[in-house]
């Protein structure tokens, strides 16, 4: 057993990281998750090796009641819906870590180094579990999305904190006060609610992944306090890669950490152009079927209406209709189309459309100039020409997608009304733009209809 354990715990590790290594690309993703859950066995089987056993019975109940809640909600969720059940497993995975701090601590009343770990454990745990359930209840519309703040938010927030802290720290020093630990408990239960009361339901896909990052911070202090060397690595891999994400997604937005936890964004922005009544061109979907039909080289900038709409198959037919045509069709990837990392991928992944024909934003905006038609579909903040031109926008320095370079461009979309960040779009006013307004997949169903009704393509 004293060998058998640490190459057991070894290859879980290694498990872990080539699952993060293998889950970089569509490609490679399913294997990823298979190296994931391989890892995974290992370790409980490693653990359950390790440790005397008391009660097989109660770790066998806790298996089947565990797999009978998470094989359904695996198998039935909706694609869209990937967020705020993400958040809902951070919630259950801080409890437990919460939970077995407090156990220890009762149990052991541990000094010193342990002790600091505990109190760190716990204290990510449980604030980490109410945060996430609330993120889980904001983008499950459960909760009111809109960001609701007062004056002097901050101040209390960071007051409530600094109390937990303290109490933490008191605990650290005196863990024989029992009577602290409840109360300590409390005010980080308190802190994770009001941590989210701010933030917007649209933010809630960035916030998850620093909770993310919060629970396997716990995870890994949960290592130290139980002397588990495994759990120290998984936490960390787990606290870094969600910081990393949560960093990518920032970036992606051109905003701050504070500007996503302080900045209640979301709120609805009143900019005078909004109000303008600019005049637009729209067309039908016979107009547009006979524009694409006459391209040569089409981009389709697919958004988090299409998501909505879930247009991705709809798009996957018209795709293959004009790829048979000749014409060149290929998808434009934002990092942060959507609401949550990968968003545009996923969906279009299970549409089946090959992976070569998605290009990350980087790689296709030199090609903009080049093309014929730009077709957005559902996307608006991430096509906003704002973000490059108007230095007061909120969005400005957000990196876009260069769609207005196009030739011509056909939006699709239901009315006027703004994306995420609340703010009207010049592109859509633009001469060599094209309005097609409707939902996403009865307006693609209806181009695929005309397309079918012209002049067949030769096989
Ligand atoms: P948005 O800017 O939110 O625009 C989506 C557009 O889809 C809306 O203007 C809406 O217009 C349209 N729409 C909604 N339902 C539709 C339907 N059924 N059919 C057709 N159109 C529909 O989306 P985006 O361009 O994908 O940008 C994403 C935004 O989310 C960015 O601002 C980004 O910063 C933010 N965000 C993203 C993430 C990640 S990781 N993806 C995380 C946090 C925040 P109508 O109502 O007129 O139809």
């Amino acid at each position: 057993m004293q060998t058998l354990l640490p190459i057991l715990y070894l290859l879980a590790a290694a498990g872990f990281i080539l699952a993060i290594k293998w889950m970089n690309s569509p490609v490679t993703a399913r294997r990823g998750v298979v190296a994931g859950e391989i890892g995974m066995l290992l370790a409980v089987v490693g653990t359950l090796l390790r440790f005397e056993v008391v009660s097989y019975e109660w770790i066998f109940i806790a298996f089947f009641i565990g797999s009978a809640i998470g094989v359904p909600i695996a198998y039935y969720m909706p694609m869209t819906a990937v967020p705020q059940r993400t958040a809902f497993s951070h919630a259950c995975g801080a409890l437990a870590s919460a939970l077995i701090g407090t156990a220890e601590y009762y149990r052991q009343l541990p000094h010193g180094v342990v002790m600091v770990a505990l109190v760190m454990e716990t204290l990510l745990g449980y604030l980490t579990f109410t945060a996430s359930l609330m993120a889980f209840g904001k983008l499950q519309e459960i909760l009111p999305t809109r960001p609701l703040t007062y004056p002097g938010q901050n101040i209390v927030n960071l007051g409530i904190f600094s109390l937990a802290v303290a109490a933490g720290v008191a605990l650290i020093f005196a863990p024989e006060q029992t009577w602290l630990f409840p109360i300590f408990t409390l005010l980080a239960l308190v802190f994770g609610v009001l941590l989210i009361v701010p933030i917007g339901g649209a933010d809630m896909p960035t916030v998850i992944a620093l909770l993310n990052s919060y629970a396997g911070l716990s995870a890994s202090a949960m290592g130290f306090a139980l002397d588990n060397k495994l759990l120290i690595v998984a936490g960390a891999l787990d606290g870094s890669s969600g910081f990393i994400l949560a960093v990518i997604m920032c970036r992606a937005m051109n905003r701050s950490f504070s500007n996503v936890l302080f900045g209640a964004f979301g709120t609805i922005q009143k900019s005078a152009k909004e109000t303008t009544e600019r005049p637009v061109r729209s067309a039908s979907p016979e107009e547009a079927a006979e524009i694409l039909d006459s391209s040569r080289s089409v981009v389709i900038v697919p958004g988090y209406g299409m998501a909505v709409a879930q247009a991705q198959h709809k798009l996957r037919e018209l795709s293959d209709l004009l790829t048979k045509r000749g014409i060149e069709v290929r998808f434009a990837i934002h990092p942060v189309a959507g609401r949550m990392p990968g968003h545009m991928n996923v969906l279009l992944a299970e549409a089946n459309v090959p992976y070569d024909q998605l290009v990350e934003m980087d790689d296709i905006n030199s090609e903009f100039p080049r093309t014929d038609v730009a077709l957005v579909i559902g996307a608006n903040d991430v096509v906003n020409p704002a973000a490059r031109l108007d230095k007061s926008s909120p969005i400005a320095g957000m990196p876009i997608l260069n769609v207005y370079e196009a030739h011509t461009v056909m939006v699709i979309k239901r009315s006027m009304s703004p994306g995420f960040a609340g703010i009207d779009n010049d592109l859509y006013y633009m001469s060599k733009t094209l309005m097609l307004f409707g939902d996403a997949k009865s307006f693609v169903t209806n181009i695929v209809k005309e397309l079918n009704a012209a002049v067949p393509v030769s096989a």
